[in-house]
């Protein structure tokens, strides 16, 4: 008998866009698709984990047993993933999170006066979900995803020191968002790995068993 890889350990996964009000009828979004993640939950689940999954606006389905909360900006999945994360011992951040937002949403839609003039629109920046969490105390074993569109392994490598985390999934290959498939580079302390091209579903299978490893590495007994 293998025992589960994952069994009694609890995942918190983030997964989506993120959409950030300009007014109650607009506002700013991404193309994550947001299947990446919902395949790291539906596979971390399989493995035996208890997964909460926090999603962004996307039309997927709830993995089965996975506990979802639906948020739709930034800021609403901050205030989710924070309090949940300490009860948590891995996090894995797979959502496209907006680096800005709107610095102040309009209450009423903004109108067109007819005069020519276009809105200007001023930014604040959002929190990092993922540093903050790897800022905790005690925090779970953390995951965070790197999507670039050249020098991926340098960024990947930079991008894990910078937000304090022991493991970074890359996207290799262009427009990852939305398809079926995938190929990732795992950076750790010890190095690369890639796993090679496959449907986002095997590939969240493999990438649960290389947390799993890690995880049963890095916990103390
Ligand atoms: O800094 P960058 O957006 O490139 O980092 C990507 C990683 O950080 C992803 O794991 C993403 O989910 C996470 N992230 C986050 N909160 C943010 C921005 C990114 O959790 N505000």
């Amino acid at each position: 008998f293998q025992p589960k890889a994952l069994a009694g350990k609890r995942l918190l996964i983030t997964a989506g866009p993120t959409f950030e009000a300009i007014d109650p009828v607009r506002g700013i979004t991404n193309l994550s698709s947001g299947k990446m993640g919902f395949a790291i939950a539906r596979a971390a689940q399989e493995a035996g984990a208890e997964v909460t999954l926090v999603a962004g606006p996307v039309a997927l389905d709830t993995p089965r047993h996975v506990r979802r909360i639906d948020v739709k900006s930034a800021l609403q999945m901050h205030d989710a993933v924070l309090p949940l994360a300490a009860a948590h011992d891995v996090f894995v951040a797979t959502a496209a999170v907006a680096d800005w937002r709107p610095a102040s949403s309009a209450g009423e839609k903004i109108k067109k006066d007819g005069s020519g003039q276009v809105p200007a629109i001023a930014f604040t920046e959002n929190p990092d979900i993922l540093a903050a969490v790897a800022r905790l105390p005690q925090p779970p074993y953390c995951v965070g995803f790197a999507a670039e569109s050249h020098d991926l392994a340098r960024h990947a490598r930079e991008k894990r020191l910078r937000k304090g985390v022991p493991l970074i999934v890359g996207n290799l290959g262009p427009a990852t968002f939305g398809r079926d498939d995938n190929t990732l580079l795992l950076v750790d302390d010890a190095g690369e790995r890639e796993l090679p091209t496959a449907d986002k579903l095997s590939l969240a299978r493999a990438l649960v068993a290389e947390i799993a490893t890690r995880l049963a590495a890095s916990t103390p007994k």
